[in-house]
């Protein structure tokens, strides 16, 4: 397979888990902090999760991310002759679903690290939505997620998101989406 189509099917394969993060991040810069999901608790004096994760961003990211798997695979089945992988009932919800769970866990990594709310910690950052998509839709749906994630695509995955991360981070950041460029 040549690297451009591997990098073709690795975006396709990834866009719902992609496209959630940022619905997030867009949908709080347009109507407002929401609830966050630790309600504000605290654990050895350090929030649990942090301002940063909000039941809204949390509801929106996964909505827009199936409603993005959906489009996917209407888009395949009327123009494309499924020729692309089809999302199953089980991965239009898992890679969504499994990307912002990855994404909270993470915060709570960072804090119990001392790491503030929105402070970089290079490479969790970028790849904590992925291994949470990967993961939550290996244990739930692993016979499509063997047919569909080879080596080769999680390999091109873990290698490409944090440049990708980067640039539409720089991008949101340039839109006055984001606060910080990474
Ligand atoms: N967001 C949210 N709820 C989520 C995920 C994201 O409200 N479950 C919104 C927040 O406004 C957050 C922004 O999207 O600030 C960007 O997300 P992220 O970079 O994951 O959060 P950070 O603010 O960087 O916080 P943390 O340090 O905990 O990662
Ligand atoms: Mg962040």
């Amino acid at each position: 397979m040549d690297i451009l189509k591997l990098v073709g099917l690795m975006i396709w394969l990834m866009l719902p888990a992609y496209l959630a993060n940022p619905a997030a991040s867009i949908v709080i810069h347009l109507t407002g902090q929401g609830k966050p999901v630790d309600f504000g608790k605290t654990m050895n004096g350090v929030r649990i999760l942090g301002d940063g994760k909000t039941f809204k961003g949390l509801f929106s990211g996964i909505i827009f991310g199936i409603l993005v798997a959906l489009l996917q695979n209407y888009i395949n089945t009327i123009f494309l002759d499924k020729s692309l992988p089809y999302f199953n009932f089980i991965a239009v919800l898992t890679l969504p679903i499994g990307a912002l769970f990855g994404d909270l866990i993470a915060s709570f990594f960072k804090r119990r690290l001392k790491f503030e709310r929105g402070q970089s910690f290079p490479l969790l950052d970028q790849l904590d939505f992925v291994f949470g998509a990967l993961i939550l839709t290996y244990f739930l749906n692993s016979v499509w997620f063997s047919n569909n994630f080879s080596f080769k695509i999680i390999l091109t995955t873990i290698i490409l998101t944090p440049i990708f991360h980067f640039l539409t981070n720089l991008a949101g950041y340039k839109l006055n989406i984001s606060p910080k460029p990474w």
